[in-house]
């Protein structure tokens, strides 16, 4: 079985000098000052103890900014591990799991961990989903909403639609990305017990370094939750991220400015990839999937790398030639745009219409 195993591999975090960094979908601003600062209060007594079991203070922040109770919100150390505790809370007594073909790469490594039978539902050519495909056969479906990698948005009547018709199917609807486009399924929330919204604040608060993620569901799929981390760690969020992820939530003017900032930088990316004749595939996420129709992507993606700039790439059928590319500060734009003019042979836009 552990030799069978094969791990998600996540992006490369080299630590070398100068290098432009837009490979891990990593906010290009810092976070909240009043999350920085309440870290910094973070007394020697406070680390003397052990942390709040139940994270009251950030669940009851949670539970404000969204309108919901404190029974509806679910914290974790990442979203990765409150996927993988409702992978093994949640799915794993379901019949069988439904994502898109391509999607976040970590859900068939918690299906194949937690023995989930996966089924992956094949993308139209655009990425876009065709949701009849996923509601002809029975199996919980979990979907990144924007997907990633694409970057692509669901339409949220449709998601209502499919959640409220089909009250016997269990739906997870990963929001990694909130913020930066898609329209959020939390307001379901509260008349569903068949829908778990999930949300980091790695990308939106710009708090990859302190992993803090969290759920939002009925108070009867939390209690589940709440259950399988109780039986695997007691205490999962420290003393720090605790505070620090409180604090952010409660910067609601951080938030709205990092996301608008986000917002304008990716439009003016994808309109400078644009003119060098990249496909750019529309994004609702920090990050932007494009292709260019005269050069492989493994040759983009090495040329870039050469000049010393990170973006991701992954060696699967229908996607090999895409770079993913994170939505970065202005001149890191900016010096993606000019390495690629470089090697297409294009004239990289102006300074007016390149970010
Ligand atoms: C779709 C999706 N879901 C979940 C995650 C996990 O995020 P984190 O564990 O940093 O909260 C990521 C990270 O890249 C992601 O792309």
């Amino acid at each position: 079985m552990l030799h069978d195993l094969k791990p998600y591999t996540p992006g490369e975090q080299p630590r070398v000098p100068g290098l432009i960094k837009l490979n891990t979908n990593e906010h290009p601003l810092p976070p909240s000052e009043q999350a920085v600062e309440a870290l910094q209060g973070i007394t020697g007594d406070a680390l003397r103890r052990y942390p709040d079991p139940d994270s009251l203070g950030l669940r009851s922040a949670i539970a404000d900014a969204e309108d919901l109770s404190i029974d509806q919100v679910f914290v974790g150390n990442g979203s990765d591990e409150v996927l993988a505790h409702i992978f093994k809370g949640l799915l794993t007594s379901q019949e069988r799991l439904l994502t898109p073909d391509i999607t976040y790469s970590f859900y068939p490594v918690w299906a194949a961990l937690y023995g989930l039978p996966l089924v992956e539902i094949p993308l139209n050519p655009a990425f876009g989903i065709d949701w009849q495909l996923f509601l002809e056969q029975p199996g919980a479906i979990l979907i990144a909403n924007p997907n990633a990698p694409t970057g692509r948005a669901l339409a949220l009547t449709d998601i209502v639609d499919v959640v409220t018709s089909n009250p016997e199917r269990l739906f997870v609807i990963d929001e990694a990305y909130f913020g930066f486009g898609a329209d959020s399924a939390a307001r379901l929330v509260p008349s569903t017990d068949n829908l778990v919204v999930t949300r980091s604040l790695s990308k939106s608060h710009a708090l990859a370094g302190l992993r803090v993620g969290y759920a939002l569901a009925s108070p009867v799929l939390v209690e589940g939750l709440r259950r399988v981390k109780d039986s695997f760690n007691s205490y999962p969020l420290d003393a720090l991220a605790q505070a620090a992820a409180r604090a952010a939530i409660q910067d609601g003017q951080w938030f709205r400015n990092g996301s608008a900032f986000v917002v304008r930088n990716r439009e003016a990316l994808a309109s400078g990839l644009e003119g060098l004749g990249f496909e750019v595939c529309p994004s609702a996420a920090n990050f932007v999937f494009a292709r260019h129709p005269g050069f492989a992507g493994a040759e983009l993606f090495e040329h870039l790398r050469q000049h010393q700039i990170l973006v991701r790439r992954w060696d699967k059928p229908r996607i090999a030639d895409y770079l993913r590319i994170t939505v970065g500060s202005e001149s890191d734009c900016r010096a993606l745009l000019d390495c690629l003019a470089e090697k297409i042979g294009g004239e990289p836009r102006s300074d007016s219409e390149s970010p």
